[in-house]
């Protein structure tokens, strides 16, 4: 074989190796509505940014017939590539080639790219689009996965490591994306779920489709498996690029800093009108938020779970932040289970990848009843406070209303080491709202007034003088639990301030194996 004939076997196989499975089934993805593995990398990264590794691999299967069936890539695109310039690890699995599914030599592929991330320090993302363990290879395959998963959970805290499902991922395979930091779903071709419909039919008896089990809304919404769900892959893979540059590359860093062009001392008039008089009557706390930050630009996370929390990313003076904020517009914005596991896990996030929080507060407590008490709200309530306490990164609180009870404690307060807490004059800070204590406080003497109009004078009188006493930020101020009362209007320039401030903040936590975070 001559030079030029050794080179023209080599363009061949590369031209082979990207067509995956072949035009065929490439055409039935399409047909599918589905990107290919590679089209979805091309989009992902800088142009022309990606180097691919390992496309000459091929599976070592020689049961049922498979050394005659054999494709290049075995399944799954690798390599790493740039977005907006700086530096990713990538998988994409490829369905066209034995439906996505993971072989041995698959499994190696993606561990030889985990592996190079965490030398280099930078993110990994997956692409989903699996039939789950190569079902030709069997055990094979399961410790192929186990392999991924090992280095999902070294990984796990030192690069970022974003997820995303567009097609099939089942069985086992979903614990690899549960073990990284988030999941995006596309809506209308994914799917999650341990065991598929059949299995469930069988076991349980229950009818129950694909979508319904484990469609990209069930997962956004109801188990909060997926962080983010998007109408197409397209968007899908934009929003992915637009998370990258909210955060670090690894732990060791801090986020990009990003020119800003939007004042740092612009007032904002309207958040001194926002908080309405009565006390129960809600506003939409996103609407404090993008007053406040760079631009109105929030990236928000989980945003169809527990909506009674708001937690995402957004910046301040071009510098990243991850943003905690109760939600009054939805069952005013009370702790529950599942807001307390959203922000446990955002929380943790973000201080495990240096990125500032600052928190929102307009909580009016933890919520009651048999179904908190019995789905374990003590621990998951637990697991926020864990959180907020164990969190060494700068940490600024405004509470803007209502901040009563073991929940005023868990939204970052001061003695879980929150950095900089201001607060607005609507703020009322107290064990609990007024018309609970004066029931607990004056029950019995209410009880024993038996003419209506001097009863309700009575509740009147001493509702006033708790409200007077707690309904406001002054006696947390007076004993230095709140560092100082500010206009709302001032809010963003002095937020900016603190975070300046904190900027070389340095805190830690003692030695320790590990914590025991209340799981
Ligand atoms: C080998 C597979 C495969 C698999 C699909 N294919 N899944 N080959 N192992 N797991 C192949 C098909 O034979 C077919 O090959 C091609 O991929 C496309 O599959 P279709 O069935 O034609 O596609 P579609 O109708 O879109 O259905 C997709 C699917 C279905 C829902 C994923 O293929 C399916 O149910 N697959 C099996 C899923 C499964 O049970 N996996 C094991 C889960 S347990 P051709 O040659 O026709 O293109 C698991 C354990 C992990 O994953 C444990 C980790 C700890």
């Amino acid at each position: 074989m001559t030079f030029e004939d050794k080179i023209k076997l080599l363009l061949d196989q590369r031209a082979q190796a990207r067509l995956g499975g072949g035009q065929k089934r490439i055409d039935s993805q399409h047909a599918k509505g589905k990107l290919t593995a590679r089209e979805r990398l091309e989009l992902l990264l800088d142009e022309g940014s990606f180097e691919e590794f390992d496309m000459f691999v091929t599976h070592r299967c020689h049961d049922f017939g498979m050394e005659k069936q054999s494709f290049l890539t075995d399944g799954v695109v690798t390599g790493y590539g740039t977005i907006d310039g700086r530096l990713v690890y990538v998988f994409s699995q490829d369905f066209t080639i034995f439906g996505g599914s993971l072989s041995e030599s698959f499994a190696k592929k993606i561990c030889k790219v985990m592996d190079m991330a965490m030398k280099a320090g930078a993110p990994v993302i997956g692409i989903n689009d699996s039939g789950g363990a190569r079902i030709q290879e069997g055990v094979q395959s399961l410790a192929g996965y186990a392999e991924i998963f090992e280095r999902n959970i070294l990984a796990s805290g030192v690069v970022p490591q974003l997820s995303a499902i567009f097609g099939p991922c089942a069985g086992g395979a979903v614990y690899s994306p549960a073990l990284t930091d988030f999941i995006m779903m596309s809506k209308e071709n994914s799917y999650m779920f341990v065991t598929g419909p059949k299995v469930v039919k069988t076991v349980t008896n229950e009818d129950v489709t694909e979508d319904k089990l484990g469609g990209a809304m069930v997962h956004a919404s109801k188990s909060g498996v997926a962080h983010f769900v998007v109408d197409s892959e397209q968007e899908g893979i934009m929003m992915l690029r637009k998370l990258i540059n909210y955060l670090p590359s690894n732990n060791l860093e801090e986020a990009p800093v990003v020119p800003c062009t939007d004042p740092i001392d612009r007032l904002e008039d309207s958040l001194n009108t926002i908080i309405p008089d009565n006390p129960n009557k809600p506003y939409d706390v996103l609407d404090v938020i993008h007053a406040i930050v760079d631009d109105q630009e929030f990236m928000e996370v989980h945003r169809h779970y527990a909506p009674n929390l708001v937690v995402g990313f957004a910046r301040f003076n071009g510098q990243s932040v991850g943003i905690v904020a109760n939600q009054p517009k939805y069952i005013a914005g009370v702790l529950d289970i599942n807001a307390s596991r959203k922000g446990a896990r955002f929380v943790r996030f973000c201080d495990a990848f240096n990125i500032p929080i600052v928190t929102l507060v307009d909580v009016p407590g933890f919520l009651p009843g048999t179904a908190q008490e019995y789905g374990g709200i003590i621990i998951h309530g637990a697991k926020f406070l864990f959180a907020y306490g164990e969190a060494t990164v700068p940490k600024v609180t405004i509470t803007l209303r209502k901040s009563y009870g073991g929940a005023h404690d868990v939204m970052s307060s001061k003695q879980l080491r929150g950095d900089i807490n201001y607060a607005w004059p609507s703020a009322e800070i107290a064990v609990m709202g007024a018309s609970g204590a004066i029931s607990i406080l004056y029950g019995k003497e209410v009880k024993e007034i038996t003419d209506a109009e001097a009863r309700q004078k009575f509740v009147e009188e001493k509702t006033a003088e708790y409200e007077n006493k707690f309904a406001n930020p002054y006696n947390a101020a007076s004993y230095g639990f709140i560092d100082d009362v500010i206009e709302p209007r001032n809010t963003r320039f002095r937020i900016i301030r603190a975070l300046k401030a904190l900027a070389t903040k340095k805190d830690t936590v003692p030695p320790k194996k590990h914590t025991n975070i209340p799981l």
